[in-house]
C-alpha cells in the first residue's frame, strides 16, 4: 500500500525562518519514515522580501492556494525597514482569520537540560499551555484617526468580543483542561476594562457550567504575569483574549528557557480549513544568516502539527528527541551551547529515526 502523504504548505519567510524551517522538515521527514507516513511539501516564498519585490506579502490568490493544503508550516516574517504591521496584516492575520484559526496554542514546558531562568525549578514542575483567542478581541481593525497631524488629533481602537468568539475559545480551553489536569486559569482585567472583561468573566462562568470537573481560577492580567514568574507550577491551561494571550505566551516560554524553543499552533478545531504551525519567535534579524538559530521552536511546532494530523506517537517521539538532545548538550548558543542550526536539527532527526 502506498504511504499516505500529507499535503503541507511551507512558508519559511524571512531571516532565521529560512534556516529553521528546513530543520523542522528534516525532523518531520524522519518521523514520517519511522512511523509510516509521508509529506508533500509545497514551498511559497511569501515574506517581507516578497513584499519588497512585489508590494504584497502574498499574491491576491494566496489564501486560495493555501486552502488546498492540510496544514501550513511557517517560519517567521519580518525584515528591518518593513513596518511590522505590514507583515502581520499582510500575511499572518489574514491567514488566521480566513481559515478560522481561532485557537492559538502555546505549550510551556520545562525540559530536561534546558537552563531555567527561574532559580531552583526542575523539569516536571512547569508544564502548562496558553490558549489564546486568535481571531478577535483587542486586535481588530475597527477604529481610526481624527484630525491627524493637528493638536486635536485622536486615535480610537475598538475591541471586539462576540459571544460566538468568546464561547468557542472557552469551550476549547475547558475541553483541553478536561484532558489534562482539569484546571483552567482565566486572564481578565475586569477591574479596569469595564465592558469587555466583565463580559469575558461572565462567559467563563456560563461556559464552565458544562465542565463541572474543571477547577477554574481567574486572575487580573497584571498579577497573573507575576504569578507566571513566581508560581509557574500553579498552571495547567491558561486562557486569555488575543492581547492577554499574546503577552502570556511570550512570557511563558521565557520562564522555561527562552523564545528559541517555543512552539505554537494556530488551530481551526473544526478542520474546515488548514491550521498553521509556527515557532513563537520572529525572524531574528540580529542573528539571521549565521547558522546559529535554535531550530527547536520550529521542530516542536512540527510535533504539534503531527498531533493535529493524527500522529500522536510520532509527535511524542519528536518531543522526546528534543528532550534527549537538550539533556545531552546545551544545543545552540541561546541555550549556552555551540551547535549550529543544522547540527541541532540533525541530532534530533537522528534520534527520531531510531524512535521505538
Ligand atoms: N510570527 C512571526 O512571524 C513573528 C513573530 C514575532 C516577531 N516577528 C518579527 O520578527 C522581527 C524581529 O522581531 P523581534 O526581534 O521582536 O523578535 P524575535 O523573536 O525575532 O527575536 C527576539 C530575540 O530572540 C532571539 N531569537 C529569536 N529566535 C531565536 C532562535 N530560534 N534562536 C536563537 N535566538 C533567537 C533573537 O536573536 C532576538 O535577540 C520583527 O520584524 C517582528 O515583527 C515575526
Amino acid at each position: 500500500m502506498a504511504t499516505p502523504k500529507h499535503k503541507i504548505a511551507v512558508i519559511a519567510g524571512d531571516g532565521i525562518g529560512q534556516e529553521v524551517v528546513p530543520e523542522g522538515i528534516r525532523v518531520l521527514e524522519a518521523a514520517g519514515s519511522r512511523f509510516g507516513f509521508g509529506f508533500e511539501w509545497t514551498a511559497y516564498d511569501w515574506s517581507c522580501a516578497h513584499y519588497k519585490a512585489t508590494g504584497r506579502m502574498m499574491p491576491e490568490d494566496g489564501l486560495d492556494r493555501l486552502r488546498a493544503h492540510e496544514c501550513i508550516f511557517l517560519g517567521a516574517v519580518g525584515l528591518p525597514g518593513i513596518p511590522d504591521h505590514v507583515s502581520l496584516w499582510g500575511l499572518l492575520i489574514p491567514i488566521r482569520r480566513a481559515f478560522a484559526q481561532y485557537v492559538n496554542l502555546r505549550p510551556v514546558k520545562l525540559m530536561k537540560g534546558v537552563p531555567c531562568p527561574l532559580a531552583g525549578r526542575k523539569p516536571g514542575e512547569i508544564d502548562f499551555i496558553v490558549v489564546r483567542e486568535n481571531n478577535e478581541g483587542e486586535y481588530s481593525e475597527i477604529g481610526g484617526r481624527l484630525y491627524a497631524g493637528t493638536e486635536h488629533e485622536m486615535a480610537v481602537q475598538e475591541s471586539i468580543f462576540t459571544r460566538r468568539g468568546v464561547d468557542r475559545i472557552l469551550h476549547y480551553a475547558f475541553k483541553l483542561a478536561e484532558r489534562r489536569r482539569k484546571h483552567l486559569t482565566s486572564a481578565t482585567k475586569s477591574n479596569g476594562i469595564i465592558h469587555t472583561m466583565p463580559y469575558w468573566d461572565e462567559r467563563v462562568r456560563e461556559v464552565g457550567k458544562a465542565y463541572p470537573g474543571v477547577k477554574v481560577d481567574q486572575f487580573h492580567i497584571d498579577i497573573l504575569t507575576a504569578h507566571f514568574v513566581q508560581h509557574p507550577d500553579w498552571f495547567d491551561v491558561v486562557v486569555g483574549s488575543n492581547l492577554f494571550g499574546d503577552i502570556l505566551s511570550d512570557l511563558g516560554p521565557a520562564v522555561v528557557g527562552g523564545i528559541g524553543i517555543a512552539p505554537s499552533g494556530n488551530i481551526n478545531p473544526e478542520r474546515t480549513a488548514p491550521s498553521m504551525f509556527e515557532p513563537v519567535h520572529g525572524s531574528a534579524p540580529d542573528i539571521a544568516g549565521r547558522g546559529i538559530a535554535n531550530p527547536i521552536g520550529q521542530i516542536w511546532s512540527g510535533a504539534m502539527m503531527l498531533d493535529h494530523l493524527g500522529h500522536a506517537k510520532a509527535a511524542r517521539a519528536v518531543e522526546a528527541a528534543i528532550e534527549a538532545v537538550c539533556a545531552e548538550d546545551a544545543v545552540t548558543r541561546d541555550l549556552g551551547g555551540k551547535m549550529t542550526t543544522i547540527e541541532a536539527g540533525e541530532a534530533i532527526a537522528e534520534i527520531v529515526a531510531k524512535a521505538r
